[in-house]
C-alpha cells in the first residue's frame, strides 16, 4: 500500500501534480492519498523531494536515489553504444553466471510497458536448451520434406528462403554440430506475456533494453524470430518450453560470451525524417 509519511512531507505539491490519476491531494500543507485508480508508476515516490511516499508492498531497498556521478551517462556514449552493438552469431560455450543474467532480465524489467501492466515475463533456456534446439531444427526439416508452399509461406512468415536455410542447415547440424539457430549460444531468453499489440511492444522494448545491457556488459545477443517460426511448425514446442495456454513467445534473445570481435560500426540507411 501507497502512503505517505506526513512528519517528512514538506506539502510542495510536486506529487500531486504528477499524479495521472488525481489519487493525491494536499490538505492542510500535508499531501493525501485518496482512494481512486493507480497504476502503481511510482512517480511520487520518484519526484518526492523528502522521501516522504513509500509502498510498503514492494521492495523498497530497491529505490536508490539519483547521484550524478552513477546514473548519468553522456548521450555520446549511449549513442555509440547503441551504434556498436551487433547481433552476435558466433558464440564461445562459456556461460553466463547467476547474476550476469539477472542484470540483464532487471534491464527487461525496469523498461517501460504500456499502462505500466509488466505483464512480459522471462523464460530462460539453459539446460534444457539442447533438446530445444534439436526439436526446432527437425520442426524446420520436417517442414522442408512436406515440401508444401502455403506451410512454408505460413512457418517463415513470406520469408521463404529460410527453406533454403534450413534445407542446408539440416545437415549442418546433424554431420558438423552446427548451430544455425542459437549459434551454440549457451542462454536463450523468451519474452513470454498474452498476445496483443501493446504487450509486443513492451516486449520489444524490454528486449531491447536488455541487448544493450548485454552489450555493455561485454557480452553478445540476437533476436532469433526463428524458435517463434520453430513454433508455428511444431506448436508442442511451446509446451516444451512451459508456454502456458493463452501466452504467446513474444520476443527471443540468445545471449552469451562472443566468439568474434567487431572493430567498428557499421553503415545504416540515411535517416528519413519527414520535418512538418
Ligand atoms: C524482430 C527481430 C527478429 C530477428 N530474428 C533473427 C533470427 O531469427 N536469426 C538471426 O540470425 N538474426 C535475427 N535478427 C537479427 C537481425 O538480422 C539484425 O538485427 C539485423 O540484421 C541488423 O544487424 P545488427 O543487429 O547487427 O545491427 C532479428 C532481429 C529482429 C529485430
Ligand atoms: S503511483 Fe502513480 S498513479 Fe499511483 S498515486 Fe503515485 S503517482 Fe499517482
Ligand atoms: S512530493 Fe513529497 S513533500 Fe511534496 S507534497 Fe508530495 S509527499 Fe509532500
Amino acid at each position: 500500500m501507497l502512503v505517505i509519511n506526513e512528519s517528512l512531507c514538506v506539502g510542495c505539491g510536486r506529487c500531486a501534480s504528477e499524479c495521472f490519476y488525481g489519487r493525491i491531494t494536499i490538505e492542510g500543507g500535508k499531501a493525501k492519498m485518496g482512494n481512486t485508480e493507480c497504476w502503481n508508476c511510482y512517480h511520487c515516490i520518484g519526484l518526492c523531494p523528502v522521501g516522504a511516499i513509500s509502498d510498503n508492498d514492494v521492495d523498497m531497498s530497491e529505490v536508490v536515489p539519483y547521484h550524478e556521478k552513477t546514473f548519468h551517462v553522456s548521450p555520446d556514449k549511449l549513442g555509440n553504444l547503441m551504434k556498436f552493438r551487433r547481433s552476435v552469431r558466433m558464440f564461445t560455450d562459456k556461460p553466463l553466471s547467476k547474476p550476469e543474467l539477472v542484470r540483464l532480465l532487471n534491464a527487461g524489467r525496469y523498461s517501460p510497458s504500456g499502462s505500466n501492466r509488466q505483464s512480459i515475463r522471462y523464460v530462460v533456456l539453459q539446460e534444457t536448451l539442447p533438446e530445444i534446439k534439436d526439436a526446432a531444427i527437425e520442426a524446420f526439416w520436417a517442414v522442408a520434406q512436406r515440401d508444401d508452399p502455403e506451410e512454408i509461406d505460413r512457418v517463415y512468415v513470406g520469408n521463404t528462403g529460410y527453406n533454403d536455410y534450413w534445407k542446408r542447415g539440416y545437415p549442418d547440424y546433424k554431420e558438423k554440430g552446427i548451430d544455425g539457430l542459437f549459434y551454440h549460444a549457451p542462454t536463450v531468453i523468451l519474452a513470454v506475456a498474452p498476445k496483443d499489440d501493446l504487450r509486443l511492444l513492451d516486449a520489444g522494448i524490454a528486449t531491447s533494453n536488455i541487448g544493450l545491457m548485454a552489450a555493455a556488459s561485454g557480452l553478445g545477443s540476437c533476436y532469433i524470430a526463428f524458435l517463434q517460426m520453430a513454433c508455428t511448425a511444431d506448436p508442442g514446442l511451446r509446451l516444451k518450453m512451459g508456454i502456458q495456454e493463452g501466452e504467446e513467445i513474444l520476443a527471443v534473445l540468445a545471449v552469451g560470451h562472443p566468439a568474434i570481435r567487431f572493430h567498428r560500426t557499421v553503415p545504416r540507411n540515411e535517416l528519413r525524417v519527414e520535418w512538418r
